[in-house]
């Protein structure tokens, strides 16, 4: 019988109940889908990725054919060690488009067997992106509701360790 594997990767800094929902709807789709870190030492990331990990962990224990790793270089290097067959991408609004049409295309043209596959995130999630959340909380808005209670917990333990370096 044909199992097939997808990758759903991204930067995951940190995971929103945006990228949870699409992992929920990939997670019912394909037999198996590998959250995908991509590990970025240019980038100055809130968390480290080993952190991501365990938060992405925590959050998708559930369901039972997801799993979580890590990459760095080309995703569709990434893809193929994995034996994946698609790569899981989210679009939530007509702005995405262009960035995942060009990452669609050259991915498809550096690795022709792999298929790029598009999701929709439930509406209300559809405004989410990380770099928001990073932005609210810093300014000490409420995140409640737009991210799993595991990323919660971490962001208000980052705010008092950086509380505890200032003062
Ligand atoms: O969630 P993000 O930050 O939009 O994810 C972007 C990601 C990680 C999917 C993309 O940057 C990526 O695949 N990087 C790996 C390098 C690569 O393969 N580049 C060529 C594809 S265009």
């Amino acid at each position: 019988m044909n199992t097939v594997r997808a990758i759903y990767p991204g930067t995951f800094d940190p995971l929103t109940n945006g990228h949870l929902d699409l992992i929920a709807r990939g997670s019912k789709i394909f037999d198996h889908l590998v959250v995908a870190i991509l590990n970025n030492a240019e980038k100055q990331p809130l968390f480290s990725v080993s952190e991501r990990v365990e938060m992405i962990q925590e959050a998708t224990r559930e369901f039972d054919n997801v799993s979580v790793s890590q990459f760095d270089g080309l995703l569709v290097d990434f893809a193929r060690l994995q034996h994946a067959q698609a790569l899981l991408r989210g679009i939530r609004a007509i702005s995405d488009y262009e960035y995942e049409l060009q990452m669609a295309l050259m991915n498809r043209r550096l690795a022709p067997e792999l298929e790029t596959v598009f999701m929709m995130p439930a509406e209300q999630y559809s405004y989410l992106s990380s770099r928001l959340i990073r932005g609210v909380f810093r300014l000490g808005g409420s995140v409640e509701g737009l991210v799993p209670p595991t990323v919660i917990e971490r962001l208000h333990a980052r705010a008092s360790r950086d509380r505890g370096q200032e003062g």
